[in-house]
């Protein structure tokens, strides 16, 4: 099956069926931090407000690790809120690693576990990436609430990594707002001297009536910087990888002009992805309401799919996480552009 992006009812791009099976796991919804434009700010709310709530046990967990096995996933992106708050967090990896999928954590590393250095000498996971957004201390206290700690834990996993040649993939995670564009260069230098392994490079998403959404988000006024930005990172290929052309071009169009539609999103057809809530919901689109089953503390209920949309008119800025996922960069050669 196809996938067809549309602006002003005009076909702009059309991409192949994804090659990967992909679950992105909020293993918890709890934080210690309260980013400003976190995704758990979104409705008045944060995760740091949660951070007393109870997490699923962890045998509720493995049943959905059995689940996501079953359903032919390869690859578990592991998220939250803070995933390393979970307290099982060391277990399941385990589980995950015991089926032979893969496990990629995304931390925001103002804290270590205390088994961090098992994940590397046990090689339990392919990959652990890290959100930082500048090297700018200001800007990292202002938007993230947290600067020297992180710098130091990076240097903490580099090392373990380097110590028990372990392989795991270093990601870094960078969002790009208003405030930061002139701080991504200079970061980007680091990731290669600290010899990180890729980029993802993605522009922040903020809902119009978002507290900080005149003061982060991108607008038409932001492209030309921001492609700066891509070019560079672009030129910097034969030294880190980087996201795909094809989501640098997305994200472009859609900050640049306006709006785009989706006509057959894989996420909604194939169930090539799911997402699963920190509340047990388990869909196959973060933004929308496709629930095809629930977690419980006794067994995953199925539910009944809601008819896919053929054209969806939310395809925004937070999709392109999803599609970086799915789409492996080595597939942007079929992917056509019309
Ligand atoms: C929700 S966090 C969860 C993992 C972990 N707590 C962290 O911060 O890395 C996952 C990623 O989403 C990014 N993120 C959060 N809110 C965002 C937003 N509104 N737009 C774009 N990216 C966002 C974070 O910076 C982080 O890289
Ligand atoms: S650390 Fe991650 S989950 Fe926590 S508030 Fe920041 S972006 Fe959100
Ligand atoms: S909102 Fe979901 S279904 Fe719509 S384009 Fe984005 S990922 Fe696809």
């Amino acid at each position: 099956m196809k996938t067809y992006i549309n602006q002003n009812d005009r076909q702009i791009l059309c991409l192949s069926s994804p090659i990967r099976k992909v679950a992105l796991w909020h293993v918890t919804k709890r934080c210690n931090m309260e980013c400003k434009y976190c995704y758990g700010t979104f409705n008045g709310s944060s995760y740091k407000k949660h951070i007393i709530k109870k997490d699923f046990d962890l045998e509720s967990m493995l049943k959905v690790v059995d689940f996501l096995e079953k359903s032919g996933t390869n690859r578990i992106h592991l998220c939250g809120g803070e995933p390393f708050l979970y307290d099982k967090f060391y277990e399941l990896l385990r589980a995950i690693h015991t089926t032979g999928m893969q496990s990629f954590v995304l931390a925001n590393l103002t804290f270590l576990p205390p088994y961090i250095e098992k994940l590397f000498s046990e090689h339990l996971i392919s990959n652990l990436s890290f959100s930082l957004d500048s090297l700018n201390e200001e800007y990292n206290l202002f938007v993230r609430g947290a600067h020297d700690i992180v710098i130091n834990n990076i240097e903490m996993v580099l090392h373990y990594n380097k110590y028990y040649k372990s392989d795991v993939e270093i990601g870094l995670y960078i969002v790009a707002t208003r405030k930061n564009l002139d701080y991504l260069i200079p970061l980007i230098d680091w990731a290669i001297q600290k010899n990180i392994d890729y980029i993802t490079l993605q522009a922040v998403y903020l809902p119009q009536s978002h507290e900080y959404y005149k003061e982060l988000s991108l607008t038409h006024t932001d492209v030309l910087q921001l492609e700066r930005v891509f070019d560079y990172l672009v030129s910097c290929e034969n030294k880190i990888r980087v996201s795909g052309s094809l989501l640098r071009f997305i994200t472009k169009t859609l900050i640049s002009k306006e709006h785009l539609s989706v006509e057959n999103c894989f996420v909604e057809h194939n169930s090539q992805y799911f997402f699963i809530d920190g509340t047990g919901n388990i869909k196959t689109c973060t933004t929308k309401e496709n629930i095809i089953g629930y977690i419980t503390n006794k067994e995953i209920l199925q539910c009944n799919n809601n008819p896919p949309n053929n054209i969806c008119s939310e395809f925004c800025l937070d999709c392109i996480g999803i599609w970086e996922m799915v789409y492996p960069k080595e597939v942007n050669s079929i992917i056509t552009q019309m």
